[in-house]
């Protein structure tokens, strides 16, 4: 076990900068003591001052851009880079050259070069570089890749996934919000990198298992499509002003009102993520007792033989 805890900084005391900095503060507190935020770079004096407050940074450690922290003397052992997505890459790069174990939000960058800047700069620097796909450890993603690979659904062909994107989250942050401008980051990498990240990782747990040994089993190819059905000038209701504000006659049946959603705080989002870890353990059950059925058939008889080119 190491002596001395990692000491982190953090850059965008944003929602996810805030988020991850709470969870360093919730593990030290749950016996990792020496775990702490050592610094803050944030351009929003007011967001900067709270973080650091919050998080007992001291004025010193404080920086208006990651700019400034990467320049100064290292003062953590790794760095958390949670500011927008068109601005990744050069702070990981400055970061890595640093000296700094990154982790970086995702997506890691907006384009394939950049992706080959980044994976090249920590080789060079022989520094750990890791992207914030946290769906990997969710308690649903974790349990199917383990029955992909203990080979619950037979030899993997080929993955479909649709990326549900509930109407509320889609309008908070696809149409009103941070990523509502497709030019910087269209869907396919602000949303859909994780499914990307999660097909390669799940095609992995078969390939590299013992049963896909030597199966070559890697995507080779992946397809998207999609567009925008419905936040379009001409489904707007009937009598709809360009704002919510200014008063819309469809306010009180519609699900996006602004007024509703953001002034007087109507509780629509509770509804999102409930029942995740139910669903996972659901879907073990299910392909437990299928696996079983498929045993006691062949019982009977020798399965047909899977042997031959691939
Ligand atoms: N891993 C996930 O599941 C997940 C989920 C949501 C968002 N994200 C990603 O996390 C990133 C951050 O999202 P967010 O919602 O926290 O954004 P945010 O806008 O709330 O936070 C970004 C922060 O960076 C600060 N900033 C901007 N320029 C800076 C600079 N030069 N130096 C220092 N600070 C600077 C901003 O002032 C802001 O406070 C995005 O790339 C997003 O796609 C990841």
């Amino acid at each position: 076990m190491r002596e001395v805890l990692p000491s982190i900084a953090v850059v965008g005391a944003g929602d996810r900068g805030t988020g991850y900095a709470a969870y360093v503060e919730y593990a030290a507190r749950q016996g990792l003591p020496g775990l702490r935020i050592a610094a803050i770079a944030e351009s929003d004096p007011g967001r900067r001052t709270g973080f650091a407050e919050r998080f007992g940074v001291p004025e010193a450690a404080r920086f208006s851009d990651w700019r400034e922290l990467f320049a100064a003397p290292r003062c953590a052992e790794g760095v958390i880079i949670a500011t927008r997505d068109d601005e990744h890459v050069e702070p990981a790069l400055a970061a890595l050259r640093a000296g700094y174990t990154v982790l970086l939000e995702k997506p890691m960058a907006l384009s394939e070069a950049d992706c080959v800047r980044l994976t090249e700069a920590a080789e060079r620097a022989q520094l750990p570089l890791l992207v914030c796909h946290v769906l990997r450890y969710h308690p649903f993603w974790k349990t199917l890749r383990g029955l992909v690979a203990e080979g619950a659904i037979g030899e993997p062909v080929s993955i479909r996934h649709a990326e549900n994107v509930s109407y509320w989250h889609m309008a908070h942050s696809y149409v009103r919000g941070n990523w509502r401008d497709a030019a910087v980051s269209p869907m396919i990498l602000a949303k859909c990198c994780h499914e990307l990240d999660l097909i390669v990782w799940l095609a992995r747990a078969y390939a590299d298992g013992p049963l896909g040994r030597g199966s070559g089993l890697l995507p080779r190819r992946v397809a998207s499509f999609g567009s925008n059905l419905e936040f379009r000038p001409e489904r707007a209701p009937e009598g709809a002003p360009a704002r919510c504000i200014e008063g819309c006659p469809a306010a009180s049946r519609c699900p996006y009102d602004a007024v509703a959603l953001y002034l007087t705080a109507k509780p629509v989002f509770l509804d999102a993520a409930a029942g995740d870890s139910r669903a996972a353990a659901l879907a073990a059950r299910l392909l437990r007792r299928r696996r079983r059925s498929r045993n006691s058939r062949a019982q009977d008889g020798p399965m047909p033989s899977r042997a031959g080119p691939k």
